[in-house]
């Protein structure tokens, strides 16, 4: 099997609260985005790269190594319409059959590690498989003035990279109704009735979304796993 990795990197990270788009600030030294293009970069289980941004993105040509990674100028308005340009613009690229791992940005922490235990992990799935993290804490629901205690059995923590069959992922992508609830790729496949398979991730892959997450983000990128 072929996989190939898709980075939606056409946010613009409005809860950071930064001069610029968060994907861009520097993490140890790199621009955010550079860091989980290096790891699919080094991973030699990954045929390419393809990051998506927005069409008038000033900076990315500056950041994306020139060998291995392809730009794609057609970000959207959500991340899953970023998702779905990217892959749409893959079609004469990609078989029908390849799978494609999906990966925020924003997750600077992802190593070749993960990388290879999500492909591990997954094998052939007939659905597909994406890291996740149990949830630890006590999880409260708070709607319309009621305030419950919700289980945490069973419940996980969605991270990226998230991987499908191409054309799965895009018939998925084609038949979401309401973008604004499909904050992942994971939830349009699930839509469908189907299942993917949760692979246990590891929280230095965190999503920078806070200014104070930069830090914890640093801290991880400066040591290495476990
Ligand atoms: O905003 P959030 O952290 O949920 O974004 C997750 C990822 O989706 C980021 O890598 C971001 O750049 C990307 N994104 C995108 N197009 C959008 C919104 C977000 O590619 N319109």
């Amino acid at each position: 099997p072929r996989y190939f990795a898709l980075i939606p990197a056409a946010g613009v990270g409005a809860r950071m609260a930064a001069s610029g788009p968060k994907q861009y600030l520097k993490i140890g030294g790199k621009p955010m985005m550079r860091h989980a293009i290096d790891a699919f970069l080094f991973s030699e289980l990954i045929a390419h790269t393809y990051v998506v941004v927005s069409a008038d993105d000033p900076v990315i040509d500056s950041v994306v190594p020139s060998h291995g990674v392809t730009v794609l100028r057609c970000g959207g308005a959500t991340r899953m319409e970023s998702v779905r340009n990217g892959l749409a613009a893959l079609a004469p690229t990609l078989r029908e059959n390849d799978w494609v791992l999906v990966h925020d940005a924003a997750r600077p922490g992802l190593d070749e590690a993960l990388i290879e235990k999500l492909i591990t992990g997954t094998g052939e799935h007939a659905v597909g498989g994406l890291l996740a993290l149990p949830v630890v804490d006590t999880v409260k629901r708070s709607l319309g003035g009621e305030l419950g205690t919700v289980s945490r059995e069973g419940l996980w923590l969605a991270q990226t990279p998230q991987m499908f069959r191409y054309r799965l992922l895009r018939d998925a992508l084609a038949a979401v109704r309401d973008p604004s609830q499909v904050t992942d790729d994971a939830s349009a496949v699930e839509a469908l009735g189907l299942a993917p398979k949760l692979v246990e991730g590891h929280p230095r892959n965190l999503k920078v979304t806070l200014p104070q997450d930069v830090r914890i983000a640093e801290m991880y990128l400066a040591t290495t796993q476990p």
